[in-house]
């Protein structure tokens, strides 16, 4: 697999990276709203009490600024033998920093511990705009997305 570009780094998200510009990563995904720093420390502090289960990583540039992220959450099942399966979600890389691996590396990263704490595979729901990027980490299209918005 490729290195990360010079100075950059991947590692478990910390307590501190409100201030490391997790959330602003996470604004090229999605809607993240104006979560305040109280905030972000209890939801935090609630995933980490579910250490077994939530694993998000954060990829920094030389500055130790965030410039990708990423979660994978463990699902605890009856079927398969008792089968964990990881759900990877909420991937995202800086839009300047697009285009250069960063996205490949962090789903590398989160299939790795998958494995390594026994999931059976990894799924994710994603946009077909997006289908490329995920069939050259390794996935292939299976099933069909629903939601039921409230
Ligand atoms: N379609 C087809 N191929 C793509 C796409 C795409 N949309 N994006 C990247 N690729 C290719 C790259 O060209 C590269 O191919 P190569 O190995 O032949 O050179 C390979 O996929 C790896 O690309 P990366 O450089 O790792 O991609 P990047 O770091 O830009 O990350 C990502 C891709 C995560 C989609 C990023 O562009 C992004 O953050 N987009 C906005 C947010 C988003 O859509 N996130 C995903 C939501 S789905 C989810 O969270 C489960």
């Amino acid at each position: 697999a490729a290195s990360l570009p010079e100075g950059h780094s991947l590692r478990p998200i910390q307590r501190t990276d409100f201030d490391a510009g997790f959330l602003d990563v996470l604004r090229v995904l999605t809607t993240v709203g104006d979560v305040t720093r109280e905030q972000w420390e209890a939801r935090y502090d609630w995933m980490a009490t579910r250490a077994d289960e939530y694993f998000l990583l954060c990829i920094t540039d030389p500055t130790g600024k965030i410039v990708s992220t990423g979660a994978l959450i463990v699902e605890r099942k009856f079927i398969h033998n008792l089968g964990l399966v990881g759900h990877i979600e909420d991937i995202a890389v800086a839009r300047d920093q697009q285009g250069k691996k960063l996205g490949l590396k962090i789903i590398q990263a989160l299939d790795y511990v998958a494995q390594q704490v026994g999931c059976y595979k990894t799924i994710l729901d994603c946009s077909e705009a997006n289908e490329g990027f995920y069939v050259k980490c390794g996935f292939k299209r299976a099933g069909l997305e629903m939601a039921h918005y409230f």
